[in-house]
């Protein structure tokens, strides 16, 4: 059975509720998903202790939360991210998460599993700042490996308040939901997706770097990392 994990930026059952479960609905018949509500459901500030970077992951504070995440999301094939714009940006909450996947972004150790993922990313705003938004959750998944992401960004325009919006306006951002939901649907998941060449140049790039790090300390822990893993020889994480 196809897995989503849904992360989601606010635990109100608002706007960014309400699309995101349009979205859902032809999946929920045969997709197990996983959804968790931020910041109910998400670790604390990182202090910038920086164990995960330097040492292991485990060792941060909130390793047990941030952790579970990341099982739910390296087990996805699908990854969905929803988040309204705060001062056009994602919540507060939503960045924090993000903050704790930094040890995750490609000049670190990037997860393997991440390059061969599919990502959706819905965000909405009252009149600007969807994009922005996005923007800030795109930011991450790019440098996690993630090359396939698809952005749905919508303007509210009159109102914030669900059941008072134009039943036009509801019904608009209902075929554009459903439209990008039926194209998830249609892909083959035991394929991994086509890595794309930005996310191809980001990994060239930090392999020199690794390169350059290990020779001056082989023990630095993300060389080590990337050592291990074949990436500084011929292997790829890609397909
Ligand atoms: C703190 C806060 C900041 C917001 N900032 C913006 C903004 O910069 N631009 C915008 O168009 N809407 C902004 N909004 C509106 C939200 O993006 C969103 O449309 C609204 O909260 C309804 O979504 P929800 O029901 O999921 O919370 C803001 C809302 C809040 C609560």
């Amino acid at each position: 059975m196809m897995k989503i994990t849904v992360i989601n930026a606010t635990e109100k059952k608002g706007v960014t509720y309400r699309l995101k479960e349009i979205f859902l609905e032809p999946f929920r018949e045969n997709a197990d998903i996983t959804e968790f509500y931020l910041p109910k459901d998400g670790p604390g500030f990182c202090t910038g202790c920086t164990n995960c970077f330097r040492e292991k992951q485990e060792m941060c504070k909130d390793a047990a939360c941030v952790q579970r995440i990341e099982k739910a999301m390296l087990e996805a094939d699908l990854l969905v991210f929803t988040s309204p714009a705060y001062v056009f940006h994602t919540t507060g909450a939503m960045k924090t998460l993000l903050d704790h996947f930094g040890y995750r972004w490609m000049p670190h150790r990037p997860a393997k599993e991440m390059f061969g993922k599919r990502a959706v990313i819905i965000t909405q705003c009252l009149g600007a700042g969807g994009s922005s938004t996005a923007k800030d959750i795109h930011d991450s998944l790019s440098w996690w490996g993630v090359s396939c992401v698809k952005k749905s960004s919508f303007k509210l325009m009159s109102e914030i308040n669900w059941d008072k919006i134009p039943e036009k306006k509801r019904s608009e951002m209902r075929s554009k939901l459903i439209r990008l939901a039926e194209r998830m649907l249609k892909i083959d998941y035991s394929r991994p997706a086509h890595t794309n060449l930005i996310v191809k140049a980001k990994f060239m790039a930090v392999r020199m770097l690794q390169t350059d790090l290990g020779k001056k300390n082989p023990e630095y822990t993300d060389f080590k990392y990337w050592k291990a893993n074949g990436w500084l020889g011929k292997t790829r994480p890609w397909k």
